[in-house]
């Protein structure tokens, strides 16, 4: 299933009750609770900024735009430093072993594996990264600078997590994976719990509740983690879940038409690289089923504007850095804003307050000047 975008589809799954008792073993108020002592207690710890858009709010019809940014995250500039990292020292825990013997491994189209060899590096365990054939030499030496071996891997982004779960099975390593497939569950769990704690900050530092909120989809753990704090705090009075995709690399909201997971359509060759996935994660699929109202696909070019209408803000909107693929969340939601239809059918107005995720900052320093006209530094310095 391809869909021409800006496509909607609407999750006819959907339940308005309280957090379902079955979703309880995969993301909880203990896992949150859990995930937040442990990663404040970490050194340089600092909440993200929430920062309000009245000016984008105002030229887009809706009564409020939020927007948590991530780009400052423990110096690694996105969200992925929250998971990543808390599962290596889960896993440490569980395992027991001095650390010098543990090797850890993953796949990654760049932030994952660098919140992994960060948190490999500050527990003291060995790391092994495989990257896919596109992504970039910035990411590669970033995730490199934490002293992680990268390994890169013919084909796309799904093809290096199979390439890295095989060397581990052969090697004895651990695969610390954001995303979780039949009999590989446990790991992915904590990752998202990490993402957890970003949900819960956020919601901490609203004025009020949101109407809405959107979060971009890549195999759905970040999603599905914000959806599950957002269910948990409200219960049946949650916001309305929005998640939005890449065309080229959409797989929740087929899966969410079909009503069941479904791999995606197209080539993953997609701008927005963090978000190149092409099938849900099994335990991210379950809460978004449950939970997800709508999903939305955007193309590439939506996002990169949403890149530079940021950087270049106007009226009393700060000047903020958003990486390609921060901004899809927002792209989706004004997409929707614009087309009366789409408007309608995610009830978007004027009384909407909408909660966004800026998800990373310059994670691709060379590749976000070439999409921007400017570096990071000089759009705050403006
Ligand atoms: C910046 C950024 N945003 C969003 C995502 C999507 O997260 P998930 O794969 O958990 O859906 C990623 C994934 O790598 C990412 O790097």
């Amino acid at each position: 299933m391809r869909f021409t975008p800006p496509h909607h589809v609407a999750n006819a799954a959907v339940r308005r009750s309280t957090y379902p008792p079955s979703l309880t073993p995969i993301l909880s108020q203990a896992a949150l609770a859990r995930a937040r002592r442990t990663i404040e207690a970490w050194p340089g710890y600092e909440r993200t900024p929430l920062v309000r858009l009245p000016h984008l709010a105002q030229r887009s019809g809706l009564g409020a735009v939020w927007y948590k940014d991530e780009g400052s995250r423990f110096g690694l500039k996105s969200f992925k430093a929250l998971g990543g990292a808390y599962a290596v020292q889960e896993l440490l825990a569980r395992l027991g072993l001095p650390p010098g013997e543990v090797t850890v491994t993953c796949a990654t189209d760049g932030n994952h594996g660098r919140s992994v060899a960060w948190g490999a590096q500050r527990f003291g365990c060995r790391c092994r990264i495989y990257i896919h054939a596109t992504v970039s030499e910035g990411r590669k030496r970033a995730i490199e600078a934490f002293g992680a071996e990268v390994v890169r891997t013919p084909g796309n982004y799904d093809d290096s997590v199979r390439q890295a779960a095989t060397d581990a099975a052969q090697n004895g390593w651990h695969v610390v994976s954001d995303t979780s497939y039949p009999g590989y569950t446990d790991i992915p769990k904590d990752v998202m719990a990490g993402y957890m704690l970003m949900a819960e900050e956020a919601f901490d530092a609203l004025p009020e509740p949101p109407t809405h909120i959107a979060v971009q989809g890549g195999v759905g753990g970040v999603a599905a983690a914000v959806l599950a704090t957002s269910w948990l705090r409200w219960g049946a009075a949650r916001p309305r879940f929005v998640v939005v995709e890449p065309e080229r690399a959409a797989c929740i909201a087929p899966s969410l038409a079909a009503g069941e997971r479904r791999a995606a359509a197209g080539d993953l060759d997609t701008l927005m690289a963090g978000l190149a996935c092409g099938e849900v994660s099994l335990l991210a699929w379950d809460v978004l089923h449950a939970g997800c109202d709508d999903a939305l696909v955007i193309d590439d070019q939506a996002a990169v504007t949403v890149m530079r209408d940021l950087a270049n803000p106007a009226g009393d909107d700060p000047a903020l850095v958003a990486g390609e693929s921060a901004t899809c969340g927002l792209a989706g939601i004004l997409a929707a804003a614009e087309r009366p239809d789409l408007a309608t059918a995610l009830r978007l107005d004027r009384s909407s307050r909408v909660l966004v995720f800026g998800t990373e900052g310059d994670t691709d320093e060379a590749l976000y000047q070439e999409l921007v006209g400017r570096t990071a530094e000089e759009v705050l310095a403006a």
